[in-house]
């Protein structure tokens, strides 16, 4: 299988194509948005550019990945000829059902359907296939091209060969799988990321510290420690009786309520959604200081990732 296809060309689209064209399959970018992309080609030069820079990849690679890729407005030309094909359009079910049907109308019949949603579950998603055992989740994270991890989800009648193909195309494609046992919404990692998130809300709501402290309390503690080992083997070295205790104390002050927090509805309804709209719990005043924090950013991530490939 040489030729994927990928759905929806915006944040994880374009960099899930960058991943598999870095590692020699000949990508078809399709997405309904001319500007998208148009966008994508160029962001995917910029991101490309930075790993050669820091010497991950040659400058050869770089220009072999951007010649992998073939953007194209028309999801029949995209997925006629590809064996494997990830969806990554906005979250929305039933947009999503709409390009499902569309795919198996075009694709071959032996192609594999991935999804990259971040929530909905795979059950909903392949309920309209007329072959549902041929979808499964691949759920990568932003940066695709930069964060190791893709969380698999895959149905009871999936067949071990579809799922073994799969997982060899992504370690194929440097990357970490993680499968799950069983279909949970937010699969792993979001739901340890929203528990996090929602008691670092509590903590800004309660004014116990400031936004920058609650951040570097993370990154130069627990973060730093999970770069390399999760937070159960950091229990482990903790002590399994220490952390008993810690439960026994902390559990009743944890904040568990049912809803979206208060402090991210008032955001949301006033227009603070983060770096898109200039502000969120931090400033991003012009397009420069949001390009420097992402070069930033995706410097650090590289120099992890080279940690993490040397394990
Ligand atoms: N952004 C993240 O951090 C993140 C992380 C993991 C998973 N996801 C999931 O990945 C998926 C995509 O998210 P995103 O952040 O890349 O969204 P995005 O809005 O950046 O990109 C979606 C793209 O899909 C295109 N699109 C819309 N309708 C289309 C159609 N009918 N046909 C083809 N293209 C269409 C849009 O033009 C846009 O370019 C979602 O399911 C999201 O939940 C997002």
């Amino acid at each position: 299988m040489e030729k994927t296809a990928v759905i929806g060309a915006g944040i994880m689209g374009r960099g899930i194509a960058l991943v598999y064209a870095l590692h020699g399959w000949s990508v078809a970018l399709h997405d309904t948005s001319g500007e998208a992309l148009e966008q994508a080609k160029t962001l995917i030069g910029t991101d490309l550019t930075l790993l050669a820079d820091e010497g991950l990849i040659s400058a050869a690679e770089c220009q072999a990945t951007l010649d992998n890729i073939t953007p194209t407005a028309s999801l029949k030309e995209a997925v006629g000829d590809a064996g494997f094909i990830t969806e990554a359009v906005p979250e929305q079910l039933a947009l999503k059902w709409q390009i499902f049907s569309r795919i198996e109308a075009h694709a071959p019949a032996t192609a594999i359907i991935a999804s990259n949603t971040s929530t909905l579950p795979l059950s909903e998603l392949s309920r309209q296939l007329a072959q549902p055992e041929r979808m499964l989740i691949t759920h990568f994270f932003n940066p695709a091209h930069l964060v190791p991890l893709v969380e698999i989800v895959r149905a009871e009648n999936t067949p071990e060969e579809t799922l073994t193909t799969l997982l060899n195309l992504l370690r194929r494609a440097g990357k970490t799988p993680v499968v799950l046992k069983k279909e949970v919404p937010g699969f792993i990692a979001n739901r340890l990321q929203a528990a996090i998130l929602r008691e670092a809300l509590h903590l800004v709501e309660s004014g116990v510290a400031s936004e920058q402290d609650i951040d570097l309390a993370v990154t130069a503690g627990p973060g730093f420690r999970w770069s390399v080992i999760g937070p159960l083997e950091t229990a482990d070295f903790g002590g399994l009786d220490t952390w008993q205790s810690v439960m026994k104390n902390l559990a009743p002050e944890l904040d568990c309520t049912p809803t979206t927090p208060a402090v991210l509805k008032e955001m949301n309804r006033r227009g603070e959604l983060g770096v898109k709209t200039g502000q969120g719990f931090y400033a991003y005043p012009d397009r420069q200081t949001i390009a420097d924090k992402i070069r930033f950013r995706n410097l650090a991530f590289i120099r992890l990732l080279k940690q993490h490939r040397q394990e």
